[in-house]
């Protein structure tokens, strides 16, 4: 396998940025997730998923580097206990949803993919470190299988990665000490996926219910 496709648009080493999401109002931020639905509800329209998720990509990135109000402050409150997990849009039509996710300190997940599903995600506030892992053998039907740790890249505000499958085993985490906001456009509501827990010689494959925050 390449790795050509596995977040392809997060540059590594742009260092650490944080635009001060938590100040933003909450009826502009209203008006600006209409228009990003707007936008996401054309761009799904495509056949092509590399070309349905270079343009989600775009549209994300072009909203989260303008530095305006996009998500209500209900959707950035973190989570002591885990990240924070919320439903920001689903499509009436079953084409995509919006998820924002708020990491605090030291907060990330597993090794983990996405059930099938495409999936963008891009910074809003804050700094994240994705990691990409190849399942090099094994069996995860059956049971254990290798991975092999690819890059690590650091993506600031603004920055977009495409997780097209089977590119898709990897770990977030926050890289600040203060809150870290992504959100997630998924090809449709993402209610579980299979994360990798270490076992001896290798990772074994549980899949896992995804629930909201409240
Ligand atoms: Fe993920």
């Amino acid at each position: 396998m390449t790795r050509s496709r596995t977040f392809a648009g997060f540059r590594g080493g742009r260092g650490l940025v944080y635009n001060g999401a938590g100040s933003m109002g909450h009826e502009t931020a209203t008006g600006r997730t209409d228009e990003l639905v707007r936008r996401l509800d054309e761009a799904v329209d495509t056949d092509c998923v590399h070309g349905r998720c270079d343009k989600v990509k775009a549209i994300l990135e072009d909203v989260f580097r303008s530095g305006e109000p996009f998500l209500a402050p209900e959707f950035l409150e973190p989570d002591p206990e885990r990240y924070a997990r919320r439903l920001v849009h689903r499509d009436p039509a079953g084409r995509y949803s919006v998820v924002a996710m708020v990491w605090g300190k030291g907060q990330g997940t597993a090794i983990h993919d996405h059930a099938g599903q495409w999936c963008v995600e891009c910074v809003y506030s804050g700094t994240i470190s994705v990691t990409s892992y190849d399942l090099v053998s094994g069996d995860e039907e059956a049971g254990v299988v290798q991975f092999r740790q690819e890059k690590t890249v650091l993506a600031g505000v603004g920055e977009a990665g495409a997780l097209i499958p089977p590119f898709e085993y990897h770990t977030i985490a926050n890289a600040l000490d203060g809150p870290t906001v992504t959100v997630h456009v998924y090809g449709e509501e993402l209610t579980w996926c299979h994360v990798f827990q270490p076992v001896e010689g290798g990772y074994e494959r549980v899949r896992r219910e995804l629930s909201y925050t409240p």
